[in-house]
């Protein structure tokens, strides 16, 4: 028999949501109400959806290895050479392969206590240590970051806006952290969440790309874009020797051909990316509004996501929403296991959704008398 590796027996793997068809089938509904992952409730941007039907009959190709338009319109966006950048097939693949190029045997990644899971994920498929600190009002703590910083840290961990909490790290508080942190250690700064900002305080990661060489951004069509079925993201690096290290783990042809395609139509179409943003801001006022309404602790957002903290038990809370259509994402996986993560919808989705916590919330408390 084959021997499977002892280590891969305390692997931890990532466990998305059950297939929308599997959740129908096993509840005997037909309307199901997804808000576990954070994708855009309004789709996909028009103009992606009309090259990928183009598109379609030219997939017989191999794609470009080095997602070369993409990369050439990104160069111009941002004004970064090309061989900077580097795109893959999503974020969490490149926050994957950045972690196994780089740790090296011993040496640390670090990040806060309830954030974005894959950062430990990447890390347990190297030799490594993955070193978390706690967290302040469920934001980013950059100075208990600073103080746990050593000779073996090689990569500090950022997700802003972070997930699931939402919260975000200020532009004059983050410039300080930036001056602190040794050039010894890579800053991998995760903006997944970039288009739902609207503090304007916010640091943009392309700001710190000239003064920092060890400073890498990170950012995906998945979310604002509409694309996460694509899946398709960037990393763009300060340093090109990094981007060129990190490229001798990534496999040919690693993002589809028409995955390319659609991410430079989706990012010729800000109407769609605009529409996106201020319909989950109202979206997020009226979630706001009803949680408040409905006596519970949230996290206010600048992401398209918020952090729900109920008095009672928030498994059962999920479990009971799963029972009524509606999914909403249990933060364990994320070091917060005292609450859960729901996405903020179309009007009609969060509507629905704050019926069925209210009903969820009555049961329980009936239950409990
Ligand atoms: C903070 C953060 N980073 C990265 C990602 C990964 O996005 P993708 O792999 O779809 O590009 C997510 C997705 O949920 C996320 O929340």
């Amino acid at each position: 028999m084959v021997k499977i590796p002892e280590k891969l027996e305390k692997y931890e793997v990532y466990v998305p949501g059950k297939p929308l068809e599997e959740a129908k089938r096993e509840l005997g509904i037909e309307k199901i109400i997804k808000l576990a992952s954070n994708e855009n409730p309004f789709g996909v941007s028009p103009k992606a959806v009309e090259v990928i039907r183009k598109e379609a009959e030219n997939v017989y190709l191999y794609p470009d290895t080095g997602s070369y338009y993409l990369t050439k319109k990104l160069s111009s966006l941002y004004g970064i050479p090309e061989e900077n950048i580097l795109v893959g097939p999503g974020s969490a693949v490149i926050i994957k392969w950045i972690t196994f190029a780089l740790i090296d045997d011993g040496e640390e990644g670090i990040t806060a206590e309830k954030t974005f899971l894959i950062y430990r994920i990447a890390m347990q498929e190297t030799r490594g240590k993955f070193v978390t600190v706690p967290m302040k009002d469920y934001g980013y703590d950059l100075a208990s970051i600073l103080d746990k910083l050593s000779e073996k840290t090689k990569i500090i961990f950022i997700a802003n806006p972070n997930n699931p909490t939402g919260t975000l790290i200020k532009r004059r508080e983050f410039d300080n952290f930036m001056k602190r942190v040794p050039d010894h250690v890579l800053v991998l700064y995760d903006e997944a969440y970039r288009e739902y900002i609207d503090d304007p305080e916010h640091p943009r990661g392309e700001d710190y790309l000239k003064d920092y060489p060890n400073f890498v951004l990170l950012r995906t069509f998945s979310k604002a874009y509409g694309l996460a079925g694509m899946r398709i993201g960037y990393a763009i690096f300060a340093d090109a020797k990094i981007k060129e290290a990190v490229w001798k783990v990534v496999p040919p042809f690693p993002v589809t051909f028409l995955a390319q395609k659609a991410a430079i139509a989706a990012l010729g179409d800000s109407e769609f990316v605009e529409m996106s943003f201020r319909e989950n801001l109202k979206g997020k006022e009226y979630l706001y509004r009803e949680l408040d309404r409905l006596g519970l602790k949230f996290v206010r957002s600048q992401a398209n996501f918020i952090f729900v903290i109920p008095p009672t038990d928030a498994r059962e809370i999920v479990r009971r929403l799963f029972k009524k259509g509606v999914i909403v994402r249990h933060t364990r996986a994320f070091g917060a296991p005292e609450g859960f993560r729901v996405t903020v919808g179309s009007m009609e989705q969060n509507k629905d959704f704050i019926k069925a916590l209210e009903d969820v919330l009555e049961e329980i408390s009936r239950d409990s008398h």
